[in-house]
């Protein structure tokens, strides 16, 4: 695997997301949702550096499986999502691919009436998007590669690496669509 973006470019990045954040929330009552599991890393390094009163919640929403990187049917636990009406939402995920996990929970998280609704990324892919959203905070736009670390896995390894890297071709089963 190459390094797309060292653990330093990373820290810069995440850096940029929360002065951005922390401008737009400012005497605003925030809910950071971190979606499981791909944004614990983003998650817990975020919120550390905004200056902001928040509340946490999580929710599980998986649509890999197992050694294949082709996007399966998207699953969805919101067990761990705390109270969310009249609150504002910033949905945390590792990465905009296609859209449709981003898409999918901001329709459903709607349904709780939040004050608003918006999403962060760490990474989102050129020329994948297939649905009308985008994300409204993202730290950098990637080639439309296969990537691990800082909470993005392969086949649930991977997550613990401190830096962004891109799998070769041959080390991944069905890449891409
Ligand atoms: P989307 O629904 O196509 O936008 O995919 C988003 C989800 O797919 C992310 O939350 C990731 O879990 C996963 N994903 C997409 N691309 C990659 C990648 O390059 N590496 C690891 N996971 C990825
Ligand atoms: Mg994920």
């Amino acid at each position: 695997m190459k390094t797309l973006l060292s653990a330093e470019e990373v820290r810069e990045g995440v850096a940029r997301l929360a002065g951005d954040i922390s401008r737009d929330y400012v005497g605003r009552s925030l809910t950071i949702v971190g979606v499981l599991t791909g944004s614990i890393v983003l998650l817990a390094d975020l919120i550390r550096l905004l200056d902001l009163p928040l509340r946490v919640g999580l929710v599980q929403a998986h649509s890999y499986r197992g050694p294949s990187t082709v996007r399966g049917a998207l699953s969805v636990n919101a067990d761990l999502m705390p109270e969310i009406a009249d609150r504002h939402v910033l949905l945390v995920d590792d990465i905009f691919d296609t859209g449709h996990t981003l898409h999918e929970l901001v329709s459903q998280l709607d349904e709780l009436q939040p004050a608003s609704i918006r999403s962060a990324v760490l990474l989102e892919k050129q020329e994948r998007r297939e649905v009308s959203l985008r994300p409204d905070y993202v730290a950098f736009e990637i080639p439309n590669k296969f990537v691990v670390g800082y909470g993005l896995d392969y086949n649930d390894q991977f997550r613990n690496l401190p830096y962004v890297a891109a799998l070769d071709d041959d080390e991944v089963a069905g890449k891409g669509e």
